[in-house]
């Protein structure tokens, strides 16, 4: 239709062309002014209101995203077809999404921006059009697809027709899980429909302040529930990063939201059939470091900081965290070994002990399936205490969250590479990449503790008749604790496949990862598997 348009409004002037050369200026002229026209959005005043909210243009946005000029745009000239509530006589070129290609540090990315300067960057039947032109282009060439979220939902004034828009949306989304990565960022208002499109991509990040997420708004909720609830409350960056969970990360402002983004994507393959990206690296492999030697405390009740042993661990100290605000008692995220991607799940001691409970297992178990979809090996570090116990955690559930990091692990095929840095108790143990679920490296410090459970627990279960006689239970406990509360008797069996100096863990890391970049390790065909959901 379009095109269409197009000949017809030019045939006239190419034909004129022929005759006066000059009238090709003209033509050039017109499509500058059309694209100009077109870059204005929903206009000046509108654009200035963006930037006194702190928010950046979708145009605006993109341009930080992408490489320096890689940026081409699809489908600037896209009108709507609504014709209700007078919307016949409210034209804007675009129709409120930015949408595209270019490449982040030479690499491909497609992207979606919604334009929140036109019609609010609601969606409407051919703004729905244009995001899934580019979703099919990004599965189609096996690269990632970026959107960026400031809207408020469906086009009110055109009804199904933005609803079936979202469905359309949806279902793309769902067939490039696990093929391609998708990340959303949410930079304004993400309502409605528009919440259901990054609840389904890999991750999501929030920009504190300017952006919230809903379902259904402040007004809607006091209808129904009576509750009163401002917008930040409900949705905004930092409920979404500590309590729901549903955002992986916040950042200040756009520029940091977006160069962050940058650097997202470098650690991630642009497929599930492409190799990891390789950077230079400028750390070596074989670099020992001699104060992990002593970063695990004497005390076995006395915390460390897991991100200081990770720092030590991984290629110039970068850890891309995923999750870093929610269940921190585990860490999620992403570094590099040797120039190679390489997901670290890690217990976190300084938080409730590194205990495992519902919403680590969940955070965890996600991250461990993302790895595991996109083919980059994942290194578990682990100080585990168990999982917690309790009724608040039993009513939550825990039973079916534990389960999904267990279920999670087992499937994984990626290579797994374990190291056991002090305690490994009970199911934890089992969960925590641990050999009877294919770990293939797992290796343990001198300081390591594999047992059923820590020796007070121990001995007061299976010494119950000498509760009573101090001195009697003592020494059961200084038993317990020479006899299982060391990496040995797993190693005898050889669950352990080494006990490795502390200090020398980024050369063994390395050179594991390094022999198992040929890992080939199929699970029986299924149509999929039933993950405790
Ligand atoms: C059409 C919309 C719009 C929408 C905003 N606009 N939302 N136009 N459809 N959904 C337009 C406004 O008319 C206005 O146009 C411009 O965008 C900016 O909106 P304001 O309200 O002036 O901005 P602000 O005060 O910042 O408020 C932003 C907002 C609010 C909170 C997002 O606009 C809002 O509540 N919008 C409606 C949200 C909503 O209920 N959407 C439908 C959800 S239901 P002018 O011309 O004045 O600049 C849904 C169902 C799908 O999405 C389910 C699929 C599964």
């Amino acid at each position: 239709m379009l095109a269409l348009c197009l000949c017809k409004e030019w045939s006239p002037l190419l034909k004129r062309q022929t005759r006066k050369p000059t009238h090709m200026k003209h033509i050039l002229e017109r499509l500058e002014e059309r694209r100009e026209n077109a870059r204005l959005g929903g206009g000046k005043a509108r654009i200035a209101a963006q930037h006194q909210r702190g928010k950046l243009t979708a145009r605006e946005r993109i341009d930080l995203l992408m490489d320096h000029n890689s940026f081409e745009e699809f489908d600037m000239f896209v009108q709507h077809r609504a014709t209700d509530f007078g919307m016949e006589k409210s034209h804007v070129s675009g129709d409120g999404v930015v949408c595209g290609w270019g490449t982040v540090n030479g690499r491909v990315v497609f992207v979606f921006a919604k334009d929140f300067t036109v019609f609010g960057g609601s969606l409407s039947e051919t703004h729905a059009q244009k995001i899934t032109k580019i979703q099919d282009m990004a599965l189609k060439n096996r690269a990632p697809i970026i959107g960026l979220f400031d809207a408020g939902g469906a086009r009110i004034q055109e009804g199904v027709a933005a609803l079936g828009g979202y469905g359309e949306v949806f279902q793309r989304n769902v067939l490039a899980s696990g093929v391609i990565p998708q990340i959303s960022l949410i930079m304004g208002p993400c309502a409605g429909g528009d919440v259901y499109s990054p609840a389904m991509t890999d991750f999501i990040f929030m920009v504190r302040d300017t952006s919230y997420m809903f379902v259904t708004g402040p007004d809607v909720v006091k209808t129904v529930t009576n509750e009163t609830v401002s917008a930040e409350e409900l949705g905004g960056a930092s409920i979404h990063t500590t309590k729901s969970s549903i955002a992986d990360r916040a950042y200040d402002n756009d520029v940091e939201a977006l160069l962050q983004m940058r650097r997202l994507i470098d650690f991630l393959p642009a497929s599930n059939t492409a190799e990891l990206p390789e950077w230079p690296s400028f750390d070596n492999g074989e670099r020992i470091d001699m104060s992990l030697d002593t970063i695990v405390p004497e005390s076995p009740n006395k915390p460390y900081d897991m991100h200081e042993l990770i720092a030590k661990i991984v290629d110039e100290g970068d850890f891309f965290e995923i999750q870093e605000a929610h269940a921190k008692n585990i860490l999620t995220g992403f570094a590099r070994v040797e120039g190679r991607t390489v997901g670290i799940v890690a217990n976190q001691p300084m938080v409730l002990a590194g205990v495992l409970d519902s919403d680590a297992s969940r955070k965890a178990a996600r991250f461990v399936r993302f790895c595991d979809c996109f083919n980059i090996p994942i290194l578990t570090l682990v100080d585990v205490p168990g999982f917690l116990p309790g009724t608040a955690q039993e009513y939550g559930g825990l039973i079916k969250h534990g389960a999904k990091l267990l279920f999670a692990y087992a499937e994984a095929t990626v290579p797994k590479v374990t190291i056991i840095t002090r305690k490994a108790f009970g199911g934890a143990y089992d969960v925590m990449a641990s050999k009877h679920l294919r770990g293939d490296v797992n290796y343990a410090w001198p300081t390591a503790q594999i047992a059923v459970m820590g020796a007070k627990g121990a001995v007061e279960i299976i010494f119950r008749a000498d509760i009573g006689d101090a001195e009697k239970i003592a020494a059961r406990t200084k038993e317990y604790e020479e006899r299982f509360l060391s990496p040995f008797v797993a190693a005898e069996r050889g669950y352990i496949d080494e006990v490795i100096m502390p200090h020398s863990t980024r050369r063994r890391v390395a050179r594991a990862l390094a022999m198992l970049r040929g890992k080939s390790l199929e699970n029986p065909w299924k149509k999929h598997d039933n993950i405790p959901l």
